[in-house]
């Protein structure tokens, strides 16, 4: 009863083994899944979003990703937990990633690390995948650069396509062991796919790559509001957790919660 390692993500790339990942942003939360067979969860900086009340990822902090790690870790014994370096915590160089990542990876006790950025990124993940740790790379849609480039779709076009495939050489070059695929053309993301020795793990980026990720409030529905094309609700915890609440406040205002049997003597 160990945890997921990268030798198993690896192991998978070589079967041809699709496998699924979520996010996760607390304890219990991830508890469900770690029980439900989710073999990685990420505690992204969508945290920022959809836990923490932010509009982007933006604003979120290194000290609030390792508060919010540290417990999605507590609550599972099985999956391996992957931790998002947040906006400003990579950005100065290889040695302030150095300096983050280990807190990440020693005060929250995550497997890996995954940062934003192909190319641009390549020092990071070397200095970090020397140091030990292992890397998963993002590339596409990166959304700690929303305020650059906004939330669209990326790699159409030829020109646009030649630098994702050279974003994903790039980082699977400095020893990533995985790369998400944010919102790209399906054609695209399969010959990544098919490129790489590393898997991709595709978010709006099709069926062909190896592995899937999304956000579970998305695909649950507890996020407010429209989600993306590319997100399945496979649940309505919004619905639930409303009509739960409603009943509730109707029983305790009508005197019908607690009874009896809900008291002591
Ligand atoms: O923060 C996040 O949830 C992510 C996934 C969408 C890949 O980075
Ligand atoms: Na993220």
């Amino acid at each position: 009863n160990r945890r997921v390692t990268v030798r198993d993500i690896a192991l998978a790339k070589e079967r041809g083994e699709r496998w699924p990942m979520l996010t996760a942003y607390d304890a219990m939360t991830a508890s469900v899944f770690d029980e439900a067979g989710i073999p990685v969860l990420l505690v992204g900086d969508s945290a920022g979003n959809c836990h923490l009340g932010y509009d982007t990822t933006v604003p979120v902090t290194l000290d609030q990703m390792v508060m919010l790690t540290a417990a999605v870790v507590r609550g599972t014994s099985r999956a391996m937990v992957v931790a998002d370096l947040p906006f400003g915590s990579y950005q100065e160089g290889p040695v302030q990633a150095l300096r983050s990542s280990m807190r990440l990876i020693k005060e929250s006790g995550a497997t890996a690390v995954k940062l934003e950025g192909g190319e641009r990124s390549h020092e990071q993940i070397k200095l970090l995948v020397d140091s030990g740790i292992p890397v998963m790379a993002h590339i596409g849609l990166t959304p700690q650069s929303v305020n650059a480039m906004g939330y669209r779709v990326q790699g159409r076009g030829e020109e646009a396509a030649q630098q994702l495939l050279r974003d994903a050489k790039a980082v699977q070059d400095a020893g990533a062991f995985a790369v998400v695929l944010e919102l790209v053309p399906r054609e695209l993301a399969a010959e990544v796919t098919n490129t790489l020795h590393i898997p991709t793990v595709g978010i709006g980026a099709g069926p062909e790559c190896d592995a899937q990720v999304l956000v579970w409030t998305d695909m649950m529905g507890l996020t407010p509001g429209r989600v993306p094309k590319f997100v399945k609700q496979y649940a309505d915890v919004r619905r639930v957790m409303g009509d739960a609440a409603k009943a509730y406040a109707e029983e305790v205002v009508g005197g019908t919660f607690p009874l009896e049997e809900h008291s002591v003597h």
